[in-house]
């Protein structure tokens, strides 16, 4: 006869291991993300600042790039003044990705928690990951 006690144990072993990463997903996802801002680029600022402060690029990356988009393809318009003063060469590849070279620990990091999916990617090229 078999061992009634192991089999049920191990039935219990095995459905914990197989449902672990679920529980272990529903448990993190109450945490607040922090997407990582250590590339090459950003630790060699002297000061850590995005074009725009965090509060309004958190909230408004996306019209943003769109306005960057729009200012580039209809008027030919390659500079993008910040509200510090501070010039930017419009260019998601070469400005954005420059400093945040680590698209997947940062975009896509909140994109997948949120669930977007942006298709520029179709057409504009992703930084090589930089490892640090
Ligand atoms: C000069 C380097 C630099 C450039 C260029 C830059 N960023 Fe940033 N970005 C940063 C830094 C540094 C932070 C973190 C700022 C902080 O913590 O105050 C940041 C923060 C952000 C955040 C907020 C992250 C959060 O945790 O809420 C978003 C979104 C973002 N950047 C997107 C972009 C986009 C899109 C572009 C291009 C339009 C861009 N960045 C261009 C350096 C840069
Ligand atoms: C702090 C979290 C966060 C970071 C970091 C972030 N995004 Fe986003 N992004 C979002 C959220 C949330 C949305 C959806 C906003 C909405 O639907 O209103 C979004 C939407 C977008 C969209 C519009 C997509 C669409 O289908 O509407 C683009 C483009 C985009 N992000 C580009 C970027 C790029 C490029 C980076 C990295 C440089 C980046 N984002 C980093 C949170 C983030
Ligand atoms: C079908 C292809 C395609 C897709 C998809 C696409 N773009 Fe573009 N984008 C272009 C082309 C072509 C240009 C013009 C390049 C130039 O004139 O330098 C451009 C220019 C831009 C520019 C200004 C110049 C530059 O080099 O960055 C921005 C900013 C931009 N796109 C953002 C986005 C964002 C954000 C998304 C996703 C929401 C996106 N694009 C999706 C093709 C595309």
């Amino acid at each position: 006869m078999y061992d009634r006690g192991k089999v049920i144990a191990g039935i219990i072993i095995f459905l914990a291991l197989v449902t672990f990463p679920f529980f272990y997903k529903t448990g993190k996802a109450n945490v607040q993300i922090e997407p990582k801002i250590n590339t090459p680029v950003i630790e060699g600022l002297s000061e850590k600042k995005c074009v725009e402060s965090k509060e309004f690029m958190r909230a408004n990356h996306m019209q943003l790039l769109n306005e960057w988009r729009d200012a580039a393809v209809r008027d030919g318009q390659r500079t993008y003044v910040a509200s510090d003063g501070k010039s930017y060469a419009i260019s998601l590849q070469n400005t954005c990705m420059n400093c945040h070279s680590n698209k997947k620990e940062f975009c896509d990091t909140c994109h997948s928690y949120t669930g977007v999916k942006p298709y520029c990617w179709d057409c504009h090229i992703a930084p090589m990951e930089a490892k640090r």
